[in-house]
């Protein structure tokens, strides 16, 4: 890791860890900090540039820690304060760098200004405290979690909470909250935090007003999401940022429907980076990814901003099952219906070793999540005493929720201790232990491509230019002679002369079988 590259934010290969499920080290079944410390050489060879770790606070745990209730210290379940600090050294050592997450939009109902709030007036106005209509709650709005966005206290007032009841949000119009959060961000970024992955961050502001809900409003802004004045907060946090040496990277969780609202947040003077939403929700499909791959570089070029890629995060169903599925894009308000729904785990699988190579050689920065270099596939048979996602109980368990992504990694078979969600007997196909020594892997594939990745100056950051290429067939060219190729129709394609630098699958002579990628050196 240089310190001299400022701009490492724009074509790094980023590593998703979702503590809980990483790697168990005390054998609680629940993943721990002394678990990543002992993996750490397992990312340094797998070729990342980061880790984003989802959230490690203290937290009781209702939303899997994005409920915090301390946002300056380390759950006890993952470990302390001072492993977390060992933890940055090492992996700084090791060349990677680490952002972790921050949640401002809301905290947890054990955070102790909504303890105070809940006997303290005077703390009120730091969340959203008001009276009801009757024995109604104030307006109409729902959790996104499902049920009402309201829950009542003893005195009768109600707080808005637009994910679980233990979540209550913040007011950002109070200036304690935006002093609060500002120093949270010293405080990791003293402790040697490269960046900052925010939570919901389209979300924080709210119309005062606190109107209901108007069916026929337009997607994005919202009385709840992507207001205008949420543009001010991110200017301050990232003053904050670049008042470090070699500044540290703002990363945004912003789902909009409008791609150039969503480039608003990735001005120059904003967030230096935002989540794909809609290239990870794309199905697989040769025009619909085209247009995704322009919408995105247009939109990220008039700000200057670096695009992201993702193809799956903690939230959504894993991608080798959604493209293994007759419907393989993915929305969350879907996946209800399409939960157990016929899946070709074996197509899935060819489709998700393609797009690897198509997320690896686009512009910009990736995110893996974790499990995904594995090609683990979404785990849709968990017993419902086992699923712990509120967004389960809140929806009566008509939606499974996110448990089936979030399933502990298979490192060996069978494993140490039983995970807090079981793994699949089939999971010892999958494991860590099993996939190092075979070249034809999931594991190999990402090993190598991130390899090459890191090694071809044309990668990363830079342009690309598209080739003529058959319907549904995705080829495209970065500097220094690099091509990928990717064949998305029912028929082999034929491939421009080169030399073959890595395929995701075996190639047919000088053809390129269907659901295939290959990089190529023109
Ligand atoms: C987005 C996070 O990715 C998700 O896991 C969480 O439930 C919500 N924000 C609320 O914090």
């Amino acid at each position: 890791m240089s310190t001299a590259d400022t701009r490492w934010w724009r074509d790094a290969a980023i590593y998703q860890i979702y503590p809980r499920s990483f790697a168990d080290h005390n054998g609680d079944g629940v993943g721990d900090l002394a678990g990543v410390r002992a993996r750490l050489g397992y990312l340094r060879d797998l070729g990342v540039d980061a880790i984003w770790f989802s959230p490690w606070f203290p937290s009781p745990m209702a939303d899997a820690g994005y409920d915090v209730a301390d946002y300056r210290d380390i759950d006890p379940a993952f470990g302390t304060l001072d492993e977390a600090t060992a933890l940055i050294g090492e992996a700084h050592a090791l060349g990677i760098r680490i952002i972790i997450d921050v949640v401002p939009n809301h905290t947890s109902v054990a955070h102790a200004w909504f303890q105070r709030a809940l006997v303290d007036p005077s703390y009120r106005d730091r969340f959203w405290f008001r009276d009801g209509r009757g024995d109604l709650p104030p307006n109409d709005w729902g959790s996104i979690f499902g049920g009402p966005a309201w829950t009542q206290v003893a005195d009768g007032q109600w707080y808005l909470h637009m994910f679980d009841a233990g979540q209550p949000d913040f007011n950002w119009d109070n200036p304690i909250v935006r002093e609060e959060f500002e120093d949270i961000l010293r405080f990791w970024f003293d402790r040697g935090v490269d960046g900052i992955r925010i939570d919901s961050a389209a979300m924080v502001a709210k119309d005062p007003a606190l109107p209901d809900f108007d069916p026929a409003s337009p997607p994005d802004p919202h009385p709840w999401n992507d207001r205008d004045e949420i543009h001010d907060i991110y200017r301050a946090w990232r003053r904050v940022a670049d008042s470090y040496p070699g500044g540290r990277a703002l990363i945004g969780e912003v789902w909009l429907a409008d791609p150039h609202r969503f480039a608003q947040y990735l001005r120059p003077d904003e967030l230096h980076a935002a989540f794909n939403f809609d290239f990870l929700g794309c199905p697989w499909d040769g025009k619909a990814l085209r247009r995704c791959v322009d919408e995105t570089l247009d939109a990220h070029a008039a700000v200057g901003a670096p695009a992201t890629w993702v193809l799956s995060n903690h939230d959504v169903t894993r991608h080798v099952t959604r493209y293994g599925r007759a419907e393989t894009g993915f929305e969350h308000h879907l996946r209800q219906t399409r939960h157990l729904a016929p899946t070709d785990l074996a197509l899935g699988t060819r489709r998700a070793r393609a797009a690897a190579l198509l997320t690896l050689a686009l512009p910009g920065s990736v995110y893996v999540y974790q499990g995904e270099e594995l090609g683990l596939p979404e785990v849709e048979d968990l017993p419902a005493a086992a699923r712990q996602d509120p967004i389960f109980a809140r929806t009566g368990g008509a939606d499974p929720g996110r448990d089936g992504c979030r399933v502990p990694l298979p490192w060996s078979s069978p494993p140490a201790a039983p995970g807090w969600l079981p793994q699949p007997a089939g999971w010892a196909a999958y494991t860590v232990e099993r996939q190092s020594s075979d070249p034809s892997s999931m594991l190999s594939l990402y090993r190598r491509a991130l390899a090459v990745r890191r090694a071809e100056p044309g990668l990363g950051d830079g342009p690309m230019a598209w080739l003529d290429a058959p319907a549904d067939v995705l080829a495209f060219t970065r500097e220094g002679g690099f091509a990928c190729v990717v064949n998305l129709s029912q028929t082999p394609a034929p491939l421009p002369p080169g030399t073959v630098l890595l395929a995701s699958g075996p190639l047919d002579g000088d053809l390129l079988p269907p659901d295939t990628s290959v990089w190529l050196r023109l």
